[in-house]
This record gives structure tokens, sequence and C-alpha cells, in this order.
């Protein structure tokens, strides 16, 4: 593919089939070149990038930008000038700065987010996954159980209420304005009632601190600079999506993946040694995030002998960098033995997930607990039984996960 620009460009259409099978199409893709510029379901059409060495690379490449500005000159360079009023408090957090504002973004989380303050959860996460395995193991015997709901989801719902200081029981609000937010069809209201929510809560931490992240991260800073309002309500918004959105489906795809996978299942409940391991292929094979955040073009790019113009929005495929031949050998045989490291899951460079520790915890001890306390644990239903993935293209998640936790 050669060529600069995209006027006369037809883009390549992404759709539904995309949506619940991305990794059919990526290796169409990658066969196929460096770059593709395509249609996303939500209309807005981008430079893909499902090669593991470009992938890698433009994580790290700080001709892409995700700043407010660059995003906002993107988007009228496609749509044309805004209209309405464009602030919008939930936005501006780190994953959309560039540097010197993300760095001190960071900076100033990453004071409250030690990773002893992560270490130190150890004991209320494995107390937290317990509960959800009780309720589990009280299910009739033979009885079907969606394990997205009544296990992947409220494990990490549940620690990211308790460390940021959120009320539980607002946990339904939460889920709603998350999933609105980053469905195909974006929702404003959602994200106003989001803020309001955010804001009142943070002012009231403010008046009365307590013992939680947030309120630790109302304190962090020194004399010199604080994160300012706008800052934390955005910062809490980040934190709380991160925390409802994605180890949820390291569990559900990993347990998904483990359950079509006997020998590997078997394995891993034999040796249980393997499972940090492991967490780290089920990361690799299925992955919770699909495409990395937004980015755009501050200058022309050059992939492949594909120039990119400046001011066009790139985004980069993290499931296709995930399963390149080029990278992991047989990459789409699950192999819980094999050094999965290195791998894009928590994407790379400046951006790399700040709570990679905490979702790996997680993961390891909601899928250890599940094979611990479930010898019996298998999909409900038979082969012919079709899951559906959720309608996103951020995020790869299944709808729901039916299994019979006991015989
Ligand atoms: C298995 C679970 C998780 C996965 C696979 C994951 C993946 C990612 C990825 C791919 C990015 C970079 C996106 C990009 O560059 O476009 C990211 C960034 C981030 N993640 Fe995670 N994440 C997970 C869990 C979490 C959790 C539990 C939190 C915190 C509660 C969190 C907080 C963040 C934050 C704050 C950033 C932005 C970092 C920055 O811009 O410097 N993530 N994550």
């Amino acid at each position: 593919m050669t060529g600069a620009g995209t006027v006369g460009r037809v883009p390549f259409e992404l759709g539904e089939e995309y949506v619940q099978d991305p990794h059919a199409l990526y290796e169409a893709l990658r066969a196929d070149g460096a770059v593709r510029y395509v249609l996303l379901p939500s209309g807005l059409r981008a430079w893909l990038v499902p090669r593991y060495a470009e992938a890698r690379a433009l994580l790290a490449d700080p001709r892409l930008r995700k700043g407010r500005d660059a995003i906002v000159a993107a988007f009228v360079r496609q749509y044309g000038p805004p209209t309405g009023d464009e602030d919008f408090p939930l936005t501006g957090h780190m994953l959309e700065t560039d540097p010197p504002d993300h760095t001190r973004l960071r900076k100033l989380v990453n004071r409250a987010f030690t990773a002893r303050r992560i270490e130190a959860l150890r004991p209320r996460v494995r107390e937290i996954v317990a509960g959800y395995l009780d309720e589990l193991a009280a299910s009739a015997p033979g009885e079907s159980v969606d394990l997205i709901a009544r296990y992947a989801f409220p494990i990490p719902v549940t620690v990211i209420c308790e460390l940021l200081g959120l009320p539980f029981a607002d946990r339904a609000d939460f889920r709603r304005w998350t999933a609105a937010l980053l469905s195909v069809e974006d929702d404003a209201d959602a994200g106003r009632e989001m803020a309001g929510y955010l804001t009142g809560l943070v002012d009231a931490k403010r008046a009365e601190p307590a013992d939680d992240m947030l309120s630790a991260l109302i304190r962090a800073g020194d004399d010199e600079d604080r994160l300012s309002q706008h800052e934390l309500v955005s910062t809490a918004f980040l934190l709380l999506v991160a925390g409802h959105e994605t180890t949820v489906n390291l569990i559900g795809n990993g347990m998904l993946a483990l359950l079509r996978h006997p020998d590997q299942l078997a394995a891993l409940r034999a040796d249980p040694g393997l499972l940090p391991g492991a967490v780290e292929e089920l990361l690799r094979y299925d992955g919770p995030i699909n495409l990395a955040t937004l980015r755009s073009t501050a200058e022309s790019v050059e992939i492949d002998g594909v120039t990119i113009p400046a001011g066009e929005f790139v985004m980069i495929a993290l499931s296709g960098a995930n399963r390149d031949p080029a990278r992991f050998a047989e990459p789409d045989r699950l192999d819980v033995r094999r050094p999965a490291g290195g791998h894009v899951a928590f994407g790379h460079g400046i951006h790399y997930c700040l709570c990679a520790p905490l979702a790996r915890m997680e993961g390891a001890l909601a899928v250890g607990g599940l094979l611990d306390r479930f010898p019996e644990l298998r999909l409900a239903g038979d082969a012919s039984t079709r899951l559906r993935w959720r309608d996103s293209t951020l995020i790869r998640g299944l709808t729901e996960l039916p299994v019979v936790p006991h015989a």
C-alpha cells in the first residue's frame, strides 16, 4: 500500500463481524501490510496498526499525540469545526495529555498510587475474592450462573470502590455511566451525570478526608504543585472507568480461554506455580483492551512505505500485536507455559498502565481462586452455544459467560 493523504482514499469498513472477532481480521490485515486506513463502527476514520513491531514502536513515538489540541485538530480535519461547548469536566486526565502535562499528572497520581499501597491490598483482595467464591458455591449443583455478573465484574469494582473510597451502594450508577461512555454510541448525558457525581464526591472528601485514594490524591503534591479540582475529577473518572472495564475482562476472557483449552486448564491446576505466567499469557491471548486509546499524528509519519499525514487518527491494535506470529510463535495457541512477557496488553511507553500490578494481582487471585475452589467448573451449554462480545472497539469483553461451577 502506498500514498500520502486520505483524499479519495476508501477506508476499509470495520463492522459487527470485527467487533465479534477482531482476531480473524487482524490476521488478514497483518499479512496485508503494517497499516490500513479503516472506518470504525463509530464513524471515525483512522489508520490501524495490526503488527507487533510497529505497534510497540508507535506506542512510544512522540509524534503520536493524545493531548486535547492534537485530538481536536484531527476531529476538525475529519468533521469540520465543532459546534457548541466542547469543554467537559471528565477530559484532560493523564491518558489524554502529552508531556509535559502528562509527566506532571502521572507523577502526582503516582504519589498516591504507590507499589506499597497496592501490595498492602493483597489480603483484602483475597478476602473479596473469597466472598464471591462463596456466593458461587451457594448455587445449586448443575446450575448455570453468569460468571461475568456474579464474579468477574464485582471483584474489580469492589476493589476500586474501596481503594478510591467510593460508596459501593452507588455501583449500579457507575456501571451504567462507564458502559455508556465506552459503547460505540457515546452518551453525553452519562458523562454529565458522572461528572456531577464525582465533583460532589471530591468536595465531600476535601471537607472530610478519609484513608482512601481519593483523599490521598487531594493531598498529593507539594507546596508548589497539586492536582486542580478539574484534574481530580477527571483522574477519579479515569481510575473508575479503568477499574470497571478492564480487569473484569482479564478474568472473563481468561476463564473462557482456559475452559476452551482443557489441557491448559489441567496444566495450571496441576502446577499453581504457573499462575503468574499464565496471567501474562491470558493477557496476550485475549486481552481486555482491543485498540489502544485515540492518538493523532503531530506530523506525517511513515510506516512500512505508507505515509500517514499530519492530523490523522492512529489506532494501535494491541490484540493484533499480541498475536503477531513475527513476535509470538503459533500465536493463536493458548500456552500457559510460554514466555508471554513483552505483550502489549498494558500498552507501552509513557502511557503504560499505571495499575498493571493491581490488575495482575486481582487477575491471579480471581482465576486461581476459581480453579482451586471448583474442580468441576465447566462452560454451560455445548460447543454450539454462541457467546456475545461487548459492543465496543476499545474493550474486548463478553456480555455474559454462563458456567456451571459444580456438578
Ligand atoms: C487487566 C486490566 C487492565 C488492562 C489490560 C489495562 C490496560 C491499559 C492500557 C492498554 C493502557 C494504555 C492505553 C493507551 O496507551 O492508549 C492503560 C493505561 C492506564 N491504566 Fe490500565 N489496564 C488495566 C487495569 C487498570 C486498572 C485496574 C487501573 C486503575 C484502577 C488502570 C489505570 C490506568 C491508568 C491510570 C492509565 C493511564 C496511564 C497514562 O496515561 O500514563 N488500569 N491501561
